[in-house]
């Protein structure tokens, strides 16, 4: 979907996603489980939308870019969680487009973390392989991906389902190692089957 549908999501309220808080499963995993990811580092959160896991994972310590391709969403980030707020940027782009990436400093192997929440279930299935490029891309060796993946089995999207073990194989056919794939605790009432990974580069 382009961006000017998204944008007109946001612009009409249908922007059924939204939680008003980062993803519960998400919050208690970087909070108090032990084998969280820990700070410093520099962190991308793409397809942030109002940016509730980038403004956590500011609050915790990371360096974080909040990215998406939506003016709106990046917009309502801003106002959220302020445009202005140290270890916090927001950039308007497409997870696709390396040279806009480039051109904003991220680069190869320059992040310690990619935090994924509802952008891989909301890009179009045939861009999967290419998004799990661009995350191991940017990561510098060692780095992580921590991700919260909805695994419904309903055919149709967004959101686009996952299922559990093939996404799996396609994270180590993308040379990530698995550190953490089960199903999620204490999800939104309204999002079922979601299922909680940490990888590494
Ligand atoms: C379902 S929404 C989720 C937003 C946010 N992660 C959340 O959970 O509230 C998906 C978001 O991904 C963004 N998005 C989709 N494809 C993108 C792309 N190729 N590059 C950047 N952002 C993208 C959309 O604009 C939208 O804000």
């Amino acid at each position: 979907m382009a961006a000017s549908n998204w944008d007109q999501r946001y612009r009409e309220g249908s922007d059924r996603w939204e939680l008003g808080r980062p993803a519960p499963p998400l919050q208690a995993f970087l909070r108090t489980d032990s084998r969280a990811p820990q700070p410093p580092g520099r962190v991308l959160v793409p397809g942030c939308g109002r940016g509730h896991e980038a403004a956590l994972l500011a609050d915790l310590g990371y360096e974080v870019i909040g990215l998406d391709f939506s003016s709106e969403a990046i917009q309502r980030a801003q106002v959220l969680h302020g445009s202005d707020r140290a270890g916090l940027r927001w950039l308007q782009a497409d997870l696709f487009d390396e040279a806009a990436l480039e051109a904003a400093g991220i680069s190869a192997a320059s992040l310690q973390g990619v935090l994924e929440h509802t952008c891989f279930c909301a890009i179009d299935p045939a861009q999967r392989e290419a998004y799990l490029d661009t995350a191991r891309r940017l990561l510098a060796p060692g780095g992580w991906l921590l991700g919260l993946f909805w695994c419904h089995q309903r055919p149709d999207g967004p959101p686009w389902g996952s299922a559990p073990a093939l996404l799996a194989q396609q994270l180590a056919a993308a040379g990530f190692r698995q550190e953490l794939w089960e199903p999620a605790q204490g999800s939104a009432p309204e999002r079922d089957h979601e299922w909680l990974g940490l990888w590494r580069r």
